[in-house]
């Protein structure tokens, strides 16, 4: 009989700033960590890309670092589960795996003005009924065609088949599983509902769609469930299924067990993401929210869910760090700002990448509203925080009207609710507690959970949903007048940010 005591499942996340690798055992606790930052490439004013190079070699590197960590071998790892930045995009070559271009990040702002042609020329409509997602820059089907419009010869060798597509999922796998030398070519339906080019009810790429894009099918994945094995790793990994992807805002909702419909998580990360489970129904948003795939675990029906999307709150604080050198660390923003009663009278909206959810608006640029002499960098710390609280607040209020559900309580993960001051103002402007489980790495769990499942390691997701344990709970202490004029000044903030770019 195999010793149990010693199997792992082992998750690689692939993020926006890092990867990481986390072990976990059977109680969904974390044996090790692994992780490694890449560089940020910006090369005009609302463009980042990433080297996709770096990142495969990146991921190489921290699944090394954890298992060396853990003290444990290929042999005790029992699946591979991936989770992933969504809709950042790649091209490559079938035959080298070379890269064609450099990643273009969900972020990135370049396909504004393509988006807007296909707005009016095909229509808003069309798009959000099929894929249940507004025409935006922010999605991956805007930026393959502008690659192959402006990559020379890029087109020609996509309709040949010579070219790959992939999120970032699709580049982990198709190199985990042999690239170039037979590795497989999949993406997992969440990923693919990101990419304005899958029917959100057939779940397969929609083949008009793809025509009124202008791009190519034979550049596209085959879609998969989010838990089933697509194949063995080689290298390293040797032998190890892969056995889940997931979206990792997806993988958040998954690791955070919100299984039912009703249930929904906010992750803090580089930006927000708060998503709701809407069970089998595919709910459309009347409010700027996104309809999208939650997860599908091997041939069972899909889970869908409503999602507030809010692109800068981590990468503000790095900002403030990095680009201003304000503080010297992410964490000296706590600090900063709680050496200040308020904000001074200040409002920082950080619409760096336009504005996501619920305003979905490409041109709109960052500001800060109400200055005075008097304000101090800590009322600029503070709102700083403030910005991530009053767009989770916005988020909130969109998902109460779509899903006519009272929300009674939030559920939290990620890098940033390490921060106590920021978590009580969310629970303070939600008027709702806040509340954070043991482990907050939901994203890798998620993956690990999906792929656990998918290779029996967990029976089903019953056992998955025992492991879940609150570490943290924040409730309101805001007065509701005070809660109330705070939003009214957020709100002409946020008017400041549209309409006069030109
Ligand atoms: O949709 C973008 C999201 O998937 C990025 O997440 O955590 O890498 O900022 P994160």
């Amino acid at each position: 009989m195999s010793d149990t005591r010693r199997e792992f499942i082992a998750a690689i996340d692939q993020g926006t700033t890092s990867s990481r690798c986390i072990v976990f055992d059977r109680d969904g606790r974390i044996v090790s960590v692994g992780q490694k930052e890449h560089e940020q490439i910006l090369p005009e004013p609302g463009w980042v890309e990433h080297d996709a190079a770096e990142i495969w070699a990146n991921v190489q590197e921290v699944v090394a670092e954890a298992l060396d960590r853990a003290g444990i071998t290929r042999e005790d790892v029992r699946a591979l589960g991936i989770t992933n930045q969504r809709e950042t995009t790649l091209l490559w070559d079938r035959a080298t795996g070379e890269p064609v271009h450099n990643a273009i990040v969900w972020q990135d702002t370049r396909t504004d003005a393509l988006c807007r042609e296909l707005g009016r020329n095909v229509g808003q409509d069309r798009f959000r009924r099929e894929t249940g997602l507004p025409l935006a820059s922010y999605f991956a089907g805007p930026k393959i065609r502008w690659l192959l419009d402006n990559v020379e010869g890029l087109r020609e060798r996509a309709e040949a088949g010579e070219i790959l597509f992939g999120t970032m999922d699709s580049w982990v796998i198709w190199n985990l599983t042999g690239g170039p030398d037979g590795g497989v070519h999949v993406t997992d339906v969440t990923n693919a509902s990101r990419t304005l080019l899958m029917n959100l009810r057939t779940l397969d790429w929609d083949p008009r769609i793809c025509e009124s894009l202008g791009v190519p099918t034979a550049v596209l994945p085959e879609i998969r469930s989010s838990a089933e094995v697509y194949g063995e790793a080689r290298g390293a990994l040797a032998g190890v299924p892969v056995a889940s992807a997931l979206g990792d805002q997806q993988a958040a909702l998954f690791g955070q067990t919100c299984f039912s419909p009703g249930e929904a998580k906010s992750t803090y990360g580089t930006g927000t993401f708060l998503l709701l489970n809407t069970g089998s129904e595919a709910v459309n948003s009347y409010n700027g929210l996104l309809t999208t795939v939650g997860y599908r675990i091997g041939d069972q029906d899909p889970v869908y869910a409503l999602e507030g999307s809010i692109a800068v709150t981590g990468s503000l604080v790095q900002w403030m760090r990095d680009q201003m050198g304000l503080i010297n660390s992410a964490a000296e923003i706590e600090t900063l700002a709680s050496s200040v009663e308020d904000n001074g009278g200040a409002y920082f909206v950080p619409a760096f990448s336009g504005l996501f959810a619920p305003y979905w608006r490409s041109d709109a640029r960052g500001v800060i509203a109400g200055l005075t002499r008097y304000v101090t960098k800590a009322h600029i710390a503070r709102a700083v925080l403030e910005a991530t609280a009053w767009q989770t607040r916005e988020i909130v209020d969109a998902m109460e009207k779509d899903s006519r559900v009272e929300l009674t309580a939030l559920k939290v993960d990620g890098g940033m609710t390490s921060n106590n001051l920021l978590m009580q103002c969310i629970s303070d402007v939600l008027d709702a507690p806040v509340v954070r489980p043991m482990v907050a790495e939901t994203t890798c769990l998620g993956a690990a959970y999906a792929a656990g499942l998918a290779v029996g390691f967990w029976p089903d997701t019953d056992a998955l949903r025992a492991n879940w344990r609150r570490a943290a709970e924040w409730t309101p202490r805001m007065e509701a007048d005070v809660r109330e004029r705070e939003y009214r000044n957020w709100l002409k903030a946020v008017e400041r940010t549209m309409g006069w770019l030109e």
